[in-house]
């Protein structure tokens, strides 16, 4: 994919946050997300690129925008977009940490069009890469990551969701002795982070939607990281999906490789709220600065891009 095209993605989820932040903490997590979706459809409708939504809103009789099938960018390199315009709904709402705007984008057919229903999941950075085995014991997957990290398990800290269908993952950290992040919602920045040596996030485990296991993988894949992951159906319908994307066997373990397939592929995340690596929004009169991680495997780039936004005719001076 043309180079060129990395920072037009930016400018997607820059739109995407800017707009939905306008509802932080107001309880209305279906505005914020609808807003979210007004920006990124609004913004790719000026990315000079023919891009088809694999992963986006929902089927196309659930979501009037950015539904799966739907085509989108003002023409030209075909390629296949996930979109997740708010990860973490709940966290703007209540204008908790943790919530990004995020895309990723592959040439057409590498991305797998996983179907929103729950996705087990482990994801590592580059020196656990190798190392996890999503059918081995938690207790296992920590002490070999452990000591490819070169430290204790002790010296890990896992991200799991606090959930009841974790109970045992928890337990099971606990009593190997790793640190333990619970997070009440937003998945995708944790499993990112694992990329980035000194985010102080070593591993994310447990069941989270299996789209955003498709954008953690992206951005695990730009960073060298690596993830493995199940598709979780829990009825016939579900059964019948997978069978109709070519998965027989629901207990299929997907690698980084079938989740993104090739070596082309971007991911860009706009902070909403506060993260652990990202700045939130942060408006002032007539504007608004956004702090957004844009990856790029081929080159391995890895770009923190802070911007100041200056709306309207008269653009207010630039503060530091
Ligand atoms: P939203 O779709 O409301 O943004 O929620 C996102 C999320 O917290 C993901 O990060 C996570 O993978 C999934 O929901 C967890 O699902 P559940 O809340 O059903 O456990």
């Amino acid at each position: 994919m043309n180079r060129q095209l990395s920072l037009e993605f930016v400018r997607v989820t820059e739109q995407a946050a800017i707009r939905s932040g306008r509802l932080m903490g107001r309880g209305d997590k279906e505005g914020a997300d609808q807003l979210a979706v007004d920006g990124m459809h609004a913004q790719f409708a000026l990315t000079p690129i023919s891009g088809t939504v694999v992963i986006g809103e929902g089927e196309m009789d659930e979501a009037p925008m950015l539904y799966i099938g739907e085509h989108v960018g003002a023409g030209g390199e075909e390629v296949d977009i996930a979109v997740d315009p708010v990860e973490g709904t709940n966290l703007v709402a209540k204008g908790q940490d943790g919530a990004i705007a995020v895309l990723a984008i592959a040439p057409k057919g590498c991305l797998l069009h996983a179907p929103d229903m729950y996705m087990e999941k482990i994801c590592v950075g580059p020196r656990g890469k190798g190392r996890i085995d999503i059918n081995a014991s938690v207790t296992e997957n920590l002490r070999r990551v452990a000591e490819g990290m070169d430290r204790d398990v002790s010296d890990l800290t896992v991200v799991v969701l606090d959930r009841e269908r974790h109970e045992k993952i928890i337990r099971e950290c606990r009593e190997a002795g790793a640190r333990i992040r619970l997070i009440t919602d937003g998945d995708v920045a944790p499993a990112v982070e694992c990329g980035i040596e000194g985010s102080g996030i070593h591993m994310v485990i447990g069941s989270g939607g299996a789209p955003e296991g498709v954008l953690a993988a992206v951005g695990l894949k730009c960073l060298g990281g690596d993830m493995q992951a199940r598709l979780l159906p829990h009825n016939h319908e579900e059964i019948t999906r997978l069978h109709e994307m070519g998965i027989d066997d629901p207990s299929r373990v997907l690698t980084l490789d079938d989740l993104v397939k090739g070596d082309d592929c971007i991911f860009s995340a706009t902070a909403i709220t506060e993260c652990n690596l990202l700045r939130g929004l942060r408006y002032f009169g007539g504007g608004c600065r956004t702090s957004t991680m844009l990856l790029r495997y081929k080159t391995g780039t890895v770009r923190f891009i802070d911007t100041i936004h200056r709306f309207g005719e008269e653009k207010p001076a630039v503060k530091l």
